[in-house]
């Protein structure tokens, strides 16, 4: 076995889930991001974690709205992965730029994605700051199924595939 860069060796771990991770600010319009550091926390009650850079906009309209939803996507939105993943919502409205179809939500005012596999809208209930991220824990207080989707995985360097 052969030593290597622990930041190299973190990024060979794929595929990696990938997440959209929305909120709203305090006109309730919504942003998001893409994240591929997500995780289940707690079963009992559910909660699951996003590690979201200091750099980006996402994790000041968590903070401010202390609610976030998490929708898992399928193929059909790769594009707005891409998009979502590649941009800054405090320069540019990314669902007017994508033309992402938005439904309510039943508990919080961030909405879901209309056509993402799985839905998950989530109260924050703690934030720690790790290194150059910040963790949100969300506990999960409604979750929403599209059975006929698939789930997209991210195999590194824009390629994607589903299962
Ligand atoms: C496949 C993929 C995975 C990503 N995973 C993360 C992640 O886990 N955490 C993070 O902070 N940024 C991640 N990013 C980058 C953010 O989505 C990106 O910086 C985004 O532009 C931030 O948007 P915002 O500034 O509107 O919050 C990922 C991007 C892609 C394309």
């Amino acid at each position: 076995m052969k030593q290597i860069d622990p930041n190299k060796g973190l990024r060979l771990q794929r595929p990696e889930s990938i997440v959209f991770v929305l909120s709203i600010d305090k006109n309730n319009k919504p942003s998001g991001m893409i994240a591929g550091w997500n995780m289940r926390a707690s079963s009992n009650p559910p909660i699951i974690a996003v590690a979201l850079s200091e750099n980006g906009y996402t994790h000041k309209l968590i903070r401010e709205s202390k609610e976030f939803v998490v929708a898992v996507p399928d193929k059909d939105l790769e594009e707005a992965v891409n998009f979502f993943g590649s941009t800054h919502g405090d320069k540019v409205d990314k669902f007017a730029k994508t033309k992402v179809k938005t439904t309510n939500s039943t508990s919080i005012k961030t909405p879901l994605l209309t056509d993402a596999t799985l839905n998950y809208e989530c109260k924050l209930i703690n934030e720690i700051k790790i290194g150059d991220h910040f963790v949100f824990f969300g506990e999960v207080i409604a979750a929403h199924h599209n059975p006929n989707k698939k789930i997209l995985m991210n195999l590194g360097e824009s390629n994607f595939t589903q299962f």
